[in-house]
């Protein structure tokens, strides 16, 4: 096929730094998702769950972090542990099921046992193999960090402290008298997006499109940009405004501060975001399912204070918000305009769509091996502090 687009040899590097967006292929290729499993999503913080879900020695929890089979057990001596959950003989799953105690992993396939540390305890026949080395065959360990009552992975064992790429983050919700322990799981909700996953969150980082395409939550959340605050630091990127309208307003919500934002969303790289209110708490995590879909899990927390009436209220108004239908369709059309192979590149409007150019750096970054923490991009914006 011929191209009518003249041929572009400009560098990924120049085209960043023209104000455009990554490349189409970067959205739609096989080959780009495979760099960006092995180097984003096999090298950063994973949220996991929450340490409600294990409280006793033996608890575990099972999930699938894209392409990473992981477990989460919390062992003998009350440590947090997190493996690739995998079997180091021949692969098969160690552990089955979503949840469960066990005083020890056994798999399925030849009866190899673990212990809840890892460690290689029983392989049968092996003392028939001269040499056969135990210890050498513990579960794949992952880096374990909880944010309070949040536990998160890294399949980086190499990697920095959880606390680099929250940033400012807990200090700030900290500020404004949050906190996440008063807060009870509720439920998980999956939805497969129509779209690559950065397509998907370059449209939850930015509200340029918000006046136009989501008529009702514009009414009530103010998304005047002179009003609708966004930042970008290193792995931390921040939306904060003010509501318009009184929120879940037959909730008997507890006291808010003065300095409280009546909304804000946060996106914690690669592929978390939360949004917090005196209610509820909302995770959401993304993992690529192929270069043109992806999956969206929803972790929904509400304060403990709440009666199962008013978590009922506040779910029956989060199912009538048509903001999430709206953005699947905007997704779509997008990743078919960029399948199209029509629109080598997207023009963004630095002033308003800064946050993506953020994010396509850190995407641009990690694939080239640069580091990525304490990124400042030049419309970055204030320091976090000056929230303070
Ligand atoms: Fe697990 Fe063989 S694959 S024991």
């Amino acid at each position: 096929m011929v191209s009518i687009h003249p041929i572009d040899t400009r560098s990924v590097r120049e085209v960043l730094d023209a104000g455009q967006s990554l490349p189409a292929e970067w959205y739609t290729t096989p080959e780009y998702l495979e760099r960006e499993r092995k180097e984003v999503f096999t090298r950063s913080w994973q949220y996991a769950g929450h340490v409600d879900q294990i409280p006793e020695a033996g608890d575990f929890f099972t999930f699938q972090a894209g392409h990473l089979p992981l477990v989460v057990v919390r062992d003998a001596k009350g440590g947090i542990n997190a493996f690739v959950n995998v079997c180091r003989h021949r692969g098969h799953a160690v552990v089955l099921g979503q949840c469960g105690n066990q005083k020890a992993f056994q798999c399925h396939y030849h009866a190899w046992t673990y212990r809840l540390n890892g460690e290689l305890a029983a392989a049968p026949r092996s003392d028939r193999e001269p040499g056969f080395d135990k210890s050498s065959l513990s579960m794949i360990p992952l880096n374990v960090d909880t944010w309070g009552p949040l536990i998160f992975v890294n399949p980086d064992t190499t990697s920095a402290p959880l606390a680099d790429s929250l940033g400012p983050l807990p200090e700030l919700l900290d500020s404004w008298g949050y906190d996440l322990w008063s807060y009870r799981f509720r439920k998980e909700m999956h939805l497969e997006v129509p779209s690559n996953w950065k397509v998907y969150i370059e449209n939850a980082i930015e509200c340029y499109h918000c006046p136009t395409a989501h008529p009702s939550f514009s009414d009530r959340v103010d998304v005047d940009p002179d009003t609708y605050e966004l930042k970008a630091s290193g792995h931390l990127i921040s939306h904060i405004s003010r509501l318009k309208q009184e929120r879940n307003g037959r909730i008997p919500a507890r006291p808010v501060p003065d300095a409280r934002p009546g909304y804000n969303f946060f996106y914690i790289w690669p592929n978390m975001m939360l949004e917090i209110n005196e209610n509820m708490f909302n995770i959401r995590r993304i993992y690529p399912q192929d270069p043109h879909r992806t999956n969206r899990f929803a972790h929904t927390y509400f304060d403990r204070s709440l009666t199962e009436a008013e978590i009922l209220e506040v779910e029956a108004e989060m199912a009538a918000d048509p903001t999430l239908g709206e953005d699947m369709v905007l997704v779509e059309r997008v990743q078919n305009a960029l399948r199209s192979g029509m629109l080598p590149h997207a023009q963004l409007l630095m002033d308003s769509e800064f946050l993506l150019h953020h994010v396509q750096e850190l995407v641009y970054r990690t694939l080239s091996g640069e580091p990525t923490l304490g990124l400042e991009t030049p419309r970055s914006g204030q320091s976090y502090l000056a929230v303070d």
